[in-house]
C-alpha cells in the first residue's frame, strides 16, 4: 500500500508529497513539529501535544495555521489512510515559502502544514525494551531554547549518530556543570539506590515531554519517591536503574551508560513497571 501524506491541503501519494524549496522549514529550520504515538489506531495525548504546538508557535511568533480541531481531523485521516494501528503520527509547521530572508517574511504569508502517519514495529520496539538499550554521554551543545519543540535538530542528529557508531541507541546531553540536560530525542531518568525517581525539572534547558509529564502522573499515582532536578553523569553511573521516555518509545529501559552496566545491567523493576503501566495515565483519543 503507498503511503499518504498531507501537504498544505492536500493528501497526496509519498513520492509526490514536496515542499517548495524555498520553504523556510527548508531553508532555516524554521518552524516546529509534534510527534504523537498512535495505538490501536488512535492518538494519544494529543490534546497535551497541541497544546505544546500552540505553545512553541506561540514562541516562534507563527500562526496556528488551522483549528485544533481542523489539524485533529488531517491527523485522523493520515491514520487513517496509512491504515496506522500502532504507531506514530508527525505534525509539521514551518513559518511558509517566501524569498530567501532571515527576518520574517510579509505579513499574511501562510505557514506550511505537512502530516505524516507510520507505523511502526510495535513487537521490535517490546524486543528491545526487554533488552534495554545502551546510552552515551556527549556534551549539550544546542541552543538556549530547546524547550521549543524545534525542526532545528542538527545537534540532536550528530549526537544520535555518535550513538549508533559506538554501538548505542541514544545520546545523552551532558551541560557545563557536568549534570544530564536530556536524551537526543528523548528525556532521561534515574531511579537512585535507595528508589528515588530522578529526572531533570522542565526549564528552558529540556524538552517538557509529554511522555515525561505522563509518566509523572503515574509516578505519583504509584506513590514512588520523585526528584525534578539535575543529575550528574556520576551518579547516572551509579544509579540502580535508568530509562528515557518520548512518544515512539514510552518507557525505554536503560542498561549502559558509556559502556558501563546500570544496576544489574537489565531492565530494572521501576522502568519495567512504569512501561507497562503508562497507557493507564495517557490519554486516548
Ligand atoms: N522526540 N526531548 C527531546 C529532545 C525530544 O526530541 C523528545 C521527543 C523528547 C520527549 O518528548 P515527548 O515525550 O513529548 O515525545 C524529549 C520525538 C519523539 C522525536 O523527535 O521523534
Amino acid at each position: 500500500m503507498s503511503r499518504i501524506a498531507y501537504v498544505n491541503g492536500r493528501y497526496l501519494p509519498r513520492a509526490a508529497a514536496m515542499v517548495h524549496i524555498e520553504d523556510r522549514g527548508y531553508q532555516f529550520s524554521d518552524g516546529v513539529y509534534e510527534v504523537c504515538e498512535v495505538r490501536g489506531g488512535r492518538i494519544v495525548d494529543e490534546r497535551r501535544h497541541l497544546d505544546r504546538l500552540e505553545r512553541s508557535l506561540g514562541e516562534m511568533r507563527i500562526a496556528m495555521p488551522m483549528t485544533r480541531a481542523a489539524l485533529d481531523v488531517v491527523m485522523r485521516e493520515c491514520i487513517r489512510r496509512n491504515r496506522v494501528r500502532g504507531g506514530i503520527v508527525y505534525l509539521q509547521i514551518t513559518r511558509g515559502v517566501a524569498r530567501r530572508d532571515h527576518a520574517f517574511p510579509p505579513a499574511g504569508t501562510a505557514p506550511s502544514v505537512v502530516v505524516t502517519a507510520r507505523n511502526l514495529d510495535v513487537a521490535a520496539n517490546e524486543r528491545v525494551a526487554a533488552e534495554g538499550i545502551a546510552v552515551i554521554t556527549v556534551p549539550d551543545n544546542r541552543w538556549a531554547r530547546v524547550d521549543i519543540k524545534a525542526i532545528a535538530l542538527l545537534p540532536n542528529v550528530l549526537a544520535k549518530q555518535a550513538a549508533r557508531e559506538r554501538g548505542a541507541r541514544e545520546a545523552w546531553f551532558v551541560d557545563a556543570q557536568g549534570f544530564v540536560s536530556e536524551g537526543s530525542s528523548t528525556n532521561a531518568w534515574i531511579v537512585t539506590a535507595d528508589g528515588k525517581v530522578v529526572t531533570r525539572q522542565a526549564d528552558q534547558g529540556i524538552l517538557r515531554g509529554i511522555t515525561r509529564a505522563v509518566l509523572l502522573d503515574a509516578i505519583k499515582a504509584h506513590g514512588l519517591a520523585l526528584e525534578e532536578r539535575p543529575f550528574s553523569v556520576d551518579e547516572a553511573y551509579a544509579a540502580h536503574e535508568a530509562f528515557v521516555t518520548a512518544a515512539s518509545q514510552i518507557v525505554m529501559p536503560v542498561v549502559r551508560i558509556d559502556g558501563r552496566a546500570i544496576g544489574e545491567g537489565r531492565p530494572g523493576p521501576v522502568a519495567t513497571a512504569l512501561r507497562r503501566e503508562f497507557h493507564r495515565f495517557a490519554e486516548a483519543g
